[in-house]
């Protein structure tokens, strides 16, 4: 507290009379103060889905998800701007159980719940090469994670062409593994 020589001496404000009134008012203020918060939780959630927000982000990036769902990001070493990532991809994989396109996850996850998402990415197997074993093992909060980025980012691209079964081979550009499809599956 700022003291002049003019003042009363600090004590003498320190007697009950004097500081009750005080005390009062730091009290309201403080309940007022806490009032808010309980009527307006907004600023919490907002930091705390921030910050789920940054670490979508930061699994899109290492976890493999641009790789192949965002157009480009591996030919150009992950320069690939925002807007643009999990767009999906009309690459090709083909291989053994057919061809097979990153999906739009841009299109794909908003149309779901949180929680849908969330027993999707635990329970289903997709075709090579999803790596669907990693959003198996991932947490919880990852998975929301990244559920919370794309819902950030909001809806955008094409659906990826649709998957083709062994026998039919791909128009478009692909990456054929080096097991072939099935032979007895291929007219030629
Ligand atoms: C090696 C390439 C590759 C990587 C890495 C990859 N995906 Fe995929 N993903 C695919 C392909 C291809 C499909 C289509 C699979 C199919 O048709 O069954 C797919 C499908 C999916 C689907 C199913 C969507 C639908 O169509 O219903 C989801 C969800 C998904 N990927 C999420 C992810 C996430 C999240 C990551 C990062 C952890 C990731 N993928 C990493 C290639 C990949």
């Amino acid at each position: 507290m700022f003291w002049h020589p003019e003042m009363k001496p600090y004590t003498a404000d320190t007697s009950f009379h004097f500081s009750f009134p005080r005390l009062t008012r730091t009290a309201t203020l403080l309940c007022t103060a806490y009032a808010a918060l309980l009527l307006n939780p907004e600023h919490a959630l907002a930091d705390s889905n921030n910050e789920l927000v940054e670490q979508g982000r930061y699994i899109a990036r290492i976890a493999g998800c641009n790789d192949c769902h965002t157009p480009g990001y591996m030919e150009s070493g992950g320069k690939v701007p925002e807007d643009i990532w999990l767009t999906g991809d009309v690459l090709g994989w083909y291989g053994p159980w057919g061809t097979t396109y990153a999906s739009n996850l841009r299109l794909i996850l908003p149309k779901m719940t949180e929680a849908q998402w969330l027993t999707l990415a635990k329970s289903t197997q997709f075709r090579p090469p999803m790596p669907w074993f990693a959003l198996r093992d991932m947490s919880e909060r990852d998975l929301r994670a990244l559920y919370q980025l794309v819902k950030q980012l909001g809806p955008a691209g094409n659906p990826a062409p649709a998957y083709l079964p062994p026998e039919r081979t791909p128009n478009g550009p692909y990456v054929q593994f080096p097991s072939p499809p099935l032979q007895k599956n291929i007219s030629r």
